[in-house]
C-alpha cells in the first residue's frame, strides 16, 4: 500500500510539474495536457476544488424559474443546489440541504408555496427562512429564527445562472466582456428554455468533452451534419481568459434567401431573428465559459450544453434547447422543436463514439501528449487554463 501511495504521489507530482511549465509559457508548444491529467484521481480532486468549487458553474436559466414559488434542483460536483423564485420575485440559489438532518429539501422542478422537507416536515419559506420545526420548541440550543437554508453566491449573465460554491470568486460578467459584442445581437435575455435533455452519465471526463469543442473534427466526425455546409477549416477562434469564442461560416452556395431578400444559413428550425447582421445570419457561433458552459447559437435558436465531472474520466451532461420568445407563437412550435432536437441528437451521436474511445485510450496508459493543429486553438487554451488553475499559487 505504501509503495502504491509513493507511485501515485510521484505520478501526480510529474503531471503537476508538466502543467506548471505549460502554465508558465502559455502553452507555447501547442500541446495537449499530460495524458495522466485525464485519468489521475488526485488531479480530479484538485479540479473539483480549484475549478468546480472555486469557479462560476452554469446551472440553468432564470426563465426556468419564472413564477414565484417555482424551483429547479440540480447538482454541482456532488453539492445539491436549488434555484428558487421567492414570493417577491427575487431569484435565490440555495444549498439543497435541510438544516435538520441534511435531507434534500427540493427535488426536480415544480412550484410550491413553501418548502417542506420530506424527512421530518420542517417548513421553510421561499426566502429560505425556517417557518416550522415540529418538536424542536424545547431544544435548548436551537434558534428557529436564525435557521435558514444556506444561500449560495450566484450571478445571472444573459439569462444564464452561474453558481460559485465557495463564495470567493470575483464577479463573472467583467471577465466575459470580450464576448459581448458577438453575443448581444441574439438578445438572449429574451430567449427561453424550450426543452431540457438529461443525457445522464457519459464514459468520458469533462476535459475530453471540452477538447471536443473544436471545429477541426467536422471533416472526420461530421461530414454530413456540419462539414458540407460549415467547413471546419474556415472556422475562427478567439480566446479571453475564462472564455472561448468560435464562429463558423456557412458556404456561400448553401445560403438560403428569405422573403425580404436577406441571406441566411440553412438549417433554421424556427424564424431567424429580426435585425441580425450578415455575420450572425450566416455563421453559427460557439461560446464557451470555462469550465462547463457551452452554447451553440444560430440565427433562430441555440443549444446550451452543461457538463460536470462525476468522477475521474466520467461526466454528466445536460442540454437545454433555447428558443427566442418570438418563436412561441408559431402554431407548429412543438414539431419544429422536435426537428431541432433531432438535429442535436444527429451530431451528438457522431461525437459519442469518439469521446468514448478517447477516454478509453487515455485510461489505457498508452496515449501520449499530442501536438495540436492551428485549428485547435480551443484545445490549446483549455489546456493552458486548466494547467494554470491547478498550479497557480495565488487565488485560482
Ligand atoms: S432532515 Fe429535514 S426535517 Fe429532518
Ligand atoms: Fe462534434
Amino acid at each position: 500500500m505504501h509503495g502504491y501511495r509513493n507511485t501515485q504521489a510521484a505520478r501526480t507530482a510529474a503531471t503537476l510539474e508538466a502543467m506548471s511549465a505549460m502554465a508558465a509559457d502559455g502553452n507555447a508548444g501547442w500541446v495537449t495536457l499530460p495524458t495522466d491529467a485525464y485519468c489521475n484521481p488526485d488531479i480530479h480532486a484538485l479540479e473539483v476544488e480549484r475549478i468546480f468549487r472555486a469557479g462560476w458553474i452554469a446551472v440553468g436559466r432564470t426563465d426556468e424559474v419564472r413564477e414565484p414559488g417555482s424551483y429547479l434542483a440540480r447538482e454541482i460536483v456532488g453539492t445539491p443546489v436549488a434555484m428558487v423564485r421567492d414570493q417577491k420575485g427575487r431569484l435565490r440559489v440555495f444549498a439543497n440541504i435541510c438544516r435538520h438532518r441534511w435531507m434534500k429539501v427540493l427535488d426536480g422542478k415544480g412550484r410550491k408555496a413553501v418548502i417542506t422537507c420530506p424527512y421530518h416536515a420542517w417548513v421553510y419559506g421561499l426566502d429560505g427562512c425556517l417557518r416550522r420545526a415540529p418538536g424542536m420548541e424545547c431544544h435548548p440550543g436551537f434558534d428557529a429564527a436564525a435557521t435558514r437554508l444556506e444561500e449560495l453566491s450566484f450571478e445571472v449573465w444573459h439569462g444564464f445562472v452561474f453558481v460559485n460554491l465557495d463564495g470567493h470568486a470575483d464577479p463573472l460578467a467583467p471577465r466575459l466582456t470580450g464576448v459581448e459584442e458577438t453575443l448581444r445581437p441574439y438578445g438572449l435575455d429574451n430567449w427561453f428554455t424550450a426543452r431540457t435533455l438529461n443525457l445522464g452519465e457519459a464514459p468520458w471526463g469533462w476535459k475530453v468533452m471540452q477538447d471536443n469543442g473544436e471545429c477541426y473534427h467536422h471533416e472526420g466526425l461530421h461530414p454530413e451534419t456540419f462539414q458540407t455546409v460549415f467547413p471546419g477549416e474556415r472556422s475562427g477562434t478567439t480566446c479571453g481568459d475564462d472564455w472561448i469564442l468560435q464562429w463558423s461560416p456557412a458556404r456561400e452556395e448553401s445560403l438560403e434567401t428569405l422573403a425580404d431578400g436577406t441571406r441566411v444559413m440553412p438549417g433554421c428550425y424556427f424564424e431567424p431573428l429580426d435585425g441580425l447582421d450578415t455575420f450572425h445570419r450566416t455563421h453559427f457561433v460557439l461560446v464557451y465559459v470555462l469550465p462547463n458552459y457551452l452554447i451553440y447559437l444560430q440565427p433562430d435558436c441555440g443549444i446550451m450544453i452543461r457538463f460536470l465531472p462525476v468522477d475521474v474520466g466520467r461526466s454528466h451532461m445536460e442540454v437545454d434547447l433555447l428558443v427566442p420568445e418570438s418563436a412561441r407563437h408559431l402554431t407548429d412550435f412543438e414539431a419544429r422543436l422536435d426537428r431541432f432536437e433531432s438535429f442535436f441528437h444527429r451530431f451528438n451521436d457522431e461525437d459519442i463514439p469518439a469521446n468514448t474511445a478517447i477516454q478509453k485510450a487515455l485510461d489505457s496508459g498508452r496515449a501520449s501528449p499530442a501536438p495540436l493543429s492551428r485549428h485547435e486553438q480551443h484545445n490549446r487554451h483549455v489546456a493552458w487554463w486548466v494547467a494554470r488553475k491547478l498550479t497557480s499559487t495565488s487565488a485560482p
